[in-house]
């Protein structure tokens, strides 16, 4: 089967290297890739939310299975681009329905799917530029710190944490009247803070059946000590190593299963991935958000882990026979460290030469932000390269990931060194 990857990053990369593993696949292309993908597979230079270009690859190549990374792509729709197009509907597609997707898209209606299936999280309120100042009146209410969300995607820069009142009104003015984070925040969800440890759970469901990936933990902050800017993510862990198996069995229980259930009951069309993040709050979980997606640079610490024929599971899901399934997860730890240009989350430059690439040993190098110009390999993005090392435990992991990021060099690159200094 020729399979497509959608996707340029980190996620996608290791997407392709698992999908070219597998004797199911025989010709892998990823649209539109990276340096990485470049090696394993064909690239294709297209955009992930140009949908007529990729139905002109996926019938031009002969393509019968198509694989989405990233969020974008599924919340404008691609599933039912797909399902609607008599060319195109017996294509399997490994991502949610544009109905599923607003799990990601809109946090509001998270909530609520949330609350209609009675599943744990923080309590909250929405508001809209008509309602500022109930907002206003329900931020009295509550205690600091003060979480304030903007509905719509905002490439991760959506979500404020503010520990003072009158500042929290002042933002919350900010998003609704004055469009802080553009359409995304016309409306605004007012959370409870929740205070505890937080984990990522993914789920690779059919619509009716799943089953649960391992768990891992990123690193979101530029700096040392979780300090600084959020970034995407500077590296992982799986799996987490306070995730014990009496906490997994809640996890399974008052969340997964109720999702699953609940898109079911709604008959939501969700083939694809559910990556839920949680905190631990006591010996409880609740959920703080859903993605629709895998996450990024989690999956480069998720999938190397899982042994089973990735694409034989993806044609489960596609097929709703998931139940049939068995998945084998190695029990080794897997660590990630993002090696990124130096700036990065805020402005930094690109096109510098990467080296050291061949020289890396025992450890996988997943390309997240490059090109491929000539025979040089040139940073194309904020984050570069993931190097993932297995061990015994997240500890022995890590230094092997420190040991070979090493090898690597580009001007400015930078990593944090501190990964699992909480845990
Ligand atoms: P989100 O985009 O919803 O994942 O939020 C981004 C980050 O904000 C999360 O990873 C958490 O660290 C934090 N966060 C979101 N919601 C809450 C909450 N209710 N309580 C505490 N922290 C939160
Ligand atoms: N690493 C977080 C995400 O992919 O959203």
């Amino acid at each position: 089967m020729n399979i497509l990857v959608v996707g340029a990053g980190g996620r996608e990369h290791t997407f392709a290297y698992k999908i070219a593993q597998s004797p199911l696949c025989s010709q892998l292309f990823v649209a539109p890739g990276n340096a990485g993908t470049a090696t394993i597979a064909e690239n294709i230079p297209v955009g992930v939310t140009d949908f007529e270009a990729i139905k002109e690859i996926v019938l031009s190549k002969d393509i019968e299975m198509v694989v989405v990374g990233p969020e974008d792509p599924l919340v404008q729709g691609i599933s039912d681009f797909f399902a609607n197009d008599p060319a195109l509907k017996n294509i399997a597609v490994i991502g949610p329905s544009k109905e599923g997707a607003r799990l990601e898209g809109s946090k509001e209606y998270a909530k609520e799917f949330l609350f209609r299936h009675q599943i744990p999280t923080a309590a909250y309120q929405s508001f809209t530029a008509a309602t500022v100042a109930e907002g206003k009146q329900f931020l009295e209410t509550l205690q600091a710190p003060y979480v304030l969300k903007a509905d719509g995607l905002a490439a991760g820069k959506g979500v404020l944490i503010l520990q003072d009142l009158e500042e929290a009104k002042t933002e919350l003015e900010n998003m609704l009247t004055n469009q802080k984070f553009g359409a995304a925040s016309q409306k605004v969800v007012i959370e409870e803070f929740l205070d505890g440890i937080e984990l990522s759970v993914f789920v690779l469901t059919d619509g009716k059946n799943y089953i649960t990936l391992p768990t891992a933990k990123d690193y979101k902050r530029i700096g040392e000590g979780d300090t600084g800017l959020n970034t995407g993510g500077m590296g992982a862990i799986s799996p987490v190593p306070f995730a014990d198996a009496a906490f997994m069995q809640k996890i399974e229980e008052q969340i997964v299963q109720p999702t699953v259930a609940g898109l079911a009951k709604e008959d939501i069309d969700y083939k694809g991935f559910i990556f839920i993040g949680l905190i631990k709050v006591g010996d409880d979980p609740k959920v703080i958000e859903y993605n629709v997606r895998m996450g990024d640079p989690e999956t480069e610490v998720v999938l190397p882990r899982v042994q089973t024929d990735f694409v034989s599971l993806l044609q489960h899901v596609a097929n709703q026979t998931l139940d049939q399934a068995e998945i084998t997860i190695d029990s080794r730890a897997a660590t990630t460290v993002m090696a990124v240009s130096g700036g990065y989350p805020e402005a930094y430059e690109k096109g510098k030469e990467i080296t050291g690439i061949d020289t890396v040993e025992d450890a996988l190098v997943f390309h997240a932000g490059t090109t491929l110009v000539g025979d040089k390999v040139l940073t194309n993005g904020g984050r570069v390269i993931a190097v993932t090392s297995f061990g015994d435990d997240f500890r022995k992991a890590l230094a092997g990931s420190y040991d070979q990021i090493q090898k690597l060099n580009f001007d400015k690159m930078y990593y944090r060194k501190d990964l699992g200094f909480d845990l």
